[in-house]
């Protein structure tokens, strides 16, 4: 039976929080009014109605990162995984694969995204799995050039996506959320290293781009990506 399996990945240092609020760990178990930022993404995927979860640790963290969501969610399926070395997000994905079952429906999530509405509350997940591809979910911003920026058209369908481009060719963000086929597994050993050598998850996204098979859905309610002490606080305002 195809089911939906998240992945979570929460092996990111977060190299700009070390010190925020005495903090020397990592990103996700950065209190969020008061509550770790991995137990906090965990509650909002699970109000989209998910229950499988495969999180992928970093080698420092893993214990307290299994210790911590463990403990908050007796009652959730969740697999952990670690990522040795942080060789960035398509790298982290691929520690999810000895979960992954033929025809499960793969949601990436990255800890440290947050959103005012569940993004995948209108996919037709049937469908989905007939026609199997990729998903991306974008969010119009003033500083698309911070994010990786997709081109769509008229249709939905994404023509192009970069990374952290000097010259943005639009102004969709793509954010933190990510739907797959079980075939992005194969295709991340196809991928090579980027210029800041890591595995980018924006070329895993463009072999689904350059099959026709890649859709787009644009975000209306707000969206953070929690990496830096502004935004946390940003967040927390959101949040309470
Ligand atoms: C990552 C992705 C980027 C995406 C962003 C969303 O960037 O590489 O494409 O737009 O997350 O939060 P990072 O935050 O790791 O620099």
């Amino acid at each position: 039976m195809t089911k939906i399996k998240c992945v979570i990945a929460a092996g990111g240092l977060g190299t700009r929080l070390q010190g925020f609020r005495k903090n020397q760990k990592t990103k996700v178990l950065l209190e969020v009014n008061g509550m770790p930022m991995i137990n906090r993404q965990i509650h909002q995927i699970n109000q989209w109605g998910i229950r499988d979860f495969i999180i992928i640790t970093s080698p420092d963290f893993d214990v307290f990162i299994r210790e911590t969501t463990s403990k908050e969610f007796p009652n959730l399926n969740i697999h952990y995984s670690v990522q040795e070395s942080p060789e960035g997000i398509a790298h982290a994905f691929s520690k999810a694969e000895s979960f992954v079952k033929k025809d499960d429906i793969l949601l990436l999530v990255l800890g440290d995204n947050f959103f005012g509405e569940n993004p995948i509350k209108h996919i037709d997940f049937v469908n989905f799995e007939k026609n199997k591809g990729s998903i991306i979910f974008t969010k119009a911003v003033d500083n698309p050039s911070e994010f990786g920026v997709a081109l769509v058209d008229e249709y939905g369908k994404v023509k192009h996506i970069e990374e952290k481009p000097e010259k943005p060719n639009s102004d969709l963000a793509v954010v933190g959320v990510y739907i797959f086929d079980y075939l992005a597994m194969d295709y991340i050993k196809l991928l090579k290293p980027s210029k800041r050598g890591e595995y980018e998850i924006t070329d895993l996204i463009n072999i689904y781009i350059t099959q026709s098979i890649c859709s787009n859905i644009q975000l209306l309610d707000w969206w953070i990506d929690a990496g830096t002490p502004e935004r946390i606080l940003e967040l927390e305002n959101k949040l309470s």
